[in-house]
């Protein structure tokens, strides 16, 4: 097993940097917003009436992010679309946000077609690739994403940010840029704590994947940016860690998932509890009460509290903790974190189909 805390050990474990590319998540959310701020030819949203947000994997979560963080802001409705078709209520006053990290993904490219014959105000947001092209060709404004970074899941601070400063810039959100310099301050306090060069014996996140080992990790959060940072670990737990892994919100899966918890069948698994400040008293009543339900099936429960006070900051602590942790656990099961090969055998498969 790897020693987390030899230097040459993890630069031999992780060639593509992974590690490296968590570390920058505050300057890419710095430089995303700036990028989002500053595009020209966003189209005209004034009476726009709500906003579906395309994606997919790594490109979707900033939809989500920017849902959860600013529903006490943003004044239309956003939904998150997951799939090649846009709902029927999608029309000519529908906002259609594009996220592609490499432009090329075909459920995003089917959104975006159908999104301009539905004659839609259209904004996309990728490094380059189909999409890039296709956008620029019908003369559309592009938020752009640095092409040379690791995979989709480490331009998470250039997608999430670029969309919002793009939101700002429409007149969709008020200023952002304290949320942003708050984002900044507290990833930056939390990287030397929990980055590749602090010891073990000082990291928490290097701790907390040693303690998960071989369990399957649980994540939960509270509904809002709770839920969507259990998201981002689970998916994260996937891609870096190359394992199975789960998540649920509060309080919903205290309506079903709880059930499931009964003597033994907790062996197997480890839960990450993921807590916010923002959580009222009810969830975080529930948090306590669900977990020892699971601790009484035999589950190893820890929890991570955020970090920051807005909405903003404290997912993005949330999501750097987790990038981490899946990264550290990648590396302890033997794994490179970057590749995702089952993905893109997938990815292949279906466009040769
Ligand atoms: O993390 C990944 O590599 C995936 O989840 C991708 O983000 C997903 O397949 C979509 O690709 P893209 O982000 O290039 O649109």
């Amino acid at each position: 097993v790897i020693d987390l805390d030899d230097a040459e050990a993890r630069r031999a474990a992780d060639p593509s940097d992974m590690l490296g590319a968590v570390a920058r998540l505050a300057s890419d959310a710095r430089r995303g917003y700036e990028t989002g701020l500053g595009t020209v030819g966003l189209p005209d949203v004034d009476d726009a009436t709500g906003i579906a947000f395309c994606g997919m994997g790594g490109s979707a979560v900033s939809g989500d992010v920017v849902r959860a963080a600013f529903r006490d802001r943003l004044r239309l409705p956003v939904e998150t679309v997951r799939g090649p078709e846009l709902p029927e209520w999608v029309g000519r006053s529908t906002l259609v946000v594009c996220s592609s990290y490499s432009g090329n993904t075909a459920e995003t490219l089917a959104c975006f077609g159908e999104a301009l014959e539905r004659g839609s105000r259209v904004s996309v947001i990728t490094s380059g690739g189909e999409l890039g092209a296709r956008a620029t060709s019908n003369g559309l404004g592009v938020i752009s994403v640095p092409p040379e970074l690791v995979a989709p899941r480490a331009a998470v601070g250039h997608l999430t940010f670029g969309v919002a400063g793009a939101l700002e810039a429409m007149g969709l959100l008020p200023r952002l840029g304290g949320d942003v310099r708050e984002v900044e301050q507290v990833l930056e306090g939390l990287a030397p704590r929990l980055g590749p060069e602090a010891p073990t014996a000082a990291n928490p996140a290097k701790q907390l994947a040693r303690r998960i080992d071989d369990r399957v990790p649980i994540a939960w959060g509270g509904e809002g940016v709770g839920a969507v940072a259990a998201a981002r670990w689970k998916t994260q737990f996937n891609e870096n860690a190359k394992i199975p892994a789960f998540w649920s919100a509060l309080p919903e899966l205290d309506h079903n998932e709880v059930v499931g918890w009964s003597a033994g069948s907790g062996d197997r698994f480890f839960l990450v509890c993921l807590r916010t400040s923002l959580e009222p008293p009810d969830v975080s009543a529930r948090f306590r009460l669900s977990r020892d339900i699971a601790e009484s099936a035999g589950i190893l429960a820890e929890e991570v509290a955020a970090a920051g006070r807005g909405a903003l900051a404290q997912a993005f602590s949330l999501v750097l903790t987790g990038d981490y942790v899946s990264a550290y656990l990648g590396l302890l099961r033997g794994f490179d974190p970057t590749p995702v090969e089952a993905i893109d055998r997938l990815k292949r498969a279906l466009a040769g189909a």
